[in-house]
């Protein structure tokens, strides 16, 4: 499964690439309104960084509006992927810039019906949100499996990336139900290190390699 960082903060960008784990970047209207930086120079330097897929969002919701913000979009970096919204103008977007070879990302997905949809216009990728299924009591890994299992009947290539990841768990739950990718907060990233079986055994090797009194160097 690719890992994704859902953020539009350089230095976490930055700092995550370094690690070898990032595979992409997805930002959306809220997070680049949390930069307080200009949107279009915030995507160039992420393409900067990221040579992967990074995603940028229209803020139209009309479809002539979309297309030419898209277009705007698309020609700041080769690795620039169009985010568009699943709604019936979304979705004539995305048939256009698949047309086109302009990659995108079908975003705001709750329903498998709308997984279909996206993919039958040729999406690049689907965006179902996970966490925000779960805080209105639905089940948000469900949503995953079963597009998954639509997918696979009809052999789509649209990859479906699992978004709206608020917890470890949710990994874990999304990479069990084949999501292709899953964009993931930088927090949440860090926190899949974590155990503290790892923690506590790897501070009594510290210790008793230095009761030996030898260096490897
Ligand atoms: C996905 O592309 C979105 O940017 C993101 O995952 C939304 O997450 P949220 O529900 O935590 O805002």
């Amino acid at each position: 499964m690719k890992f994704f960082v859902d953020t539009a903060e350089i230095k976490d960008i930055r700092d995550l690439y370094e690690t070898g784990l990032l595979d992409g970047v997805t930002t959306n209207p809220s997070l680049i309104a949390k930069s307080g930086r200009q949107f279009k120079d915030v995507i160039k330097e992420i393409c900067s960084i990221v040579p992967g897929p990074v995603s940028a969002e229209v803020a139209a919701t009309d479809y002539d509006g979309m297309i030419a913000e898209g277009h705007v979009l698309a020609k700041l970096a080769e690795n620039v992927v169009v985010k568009l919204p699943l709604t019936i103008d979304g979705l004539k977007a995305t048939k256009t810039f698949s047309k086109e070879g302009i990659k995108t990302n079908v975003t705001l997905c709750f329903s498998p019906n709308q997984a279909l949809l996206a993919a039958k216009v040729g999406a690049t990728y689907i965006s179902p949100f996970i966490g925000r299924l779960d805080d209105i009591n639905a089940d948000g890994v469900e949503l995953i499996e079963n597009i998954r299992t639509i997918y696979d009947n009809y052999s789509f290539a649209t990859e479906i990336l699992a978004a709206s990841i608020r917890t470890p768990n949710h990994i874990t739950e999304v990479a069990l139900a084949g999501a292709d990718v899953a964009t993931i907060p930088p927090a949440v990233i860090y926190k899949l290190a974590d155990h503290p079986l790892t923690k506590s055994g790897l501070e009594q090797f510290v210790k008793d390699w230095k009761s030996t009194g030898q260096s490897i160097l």
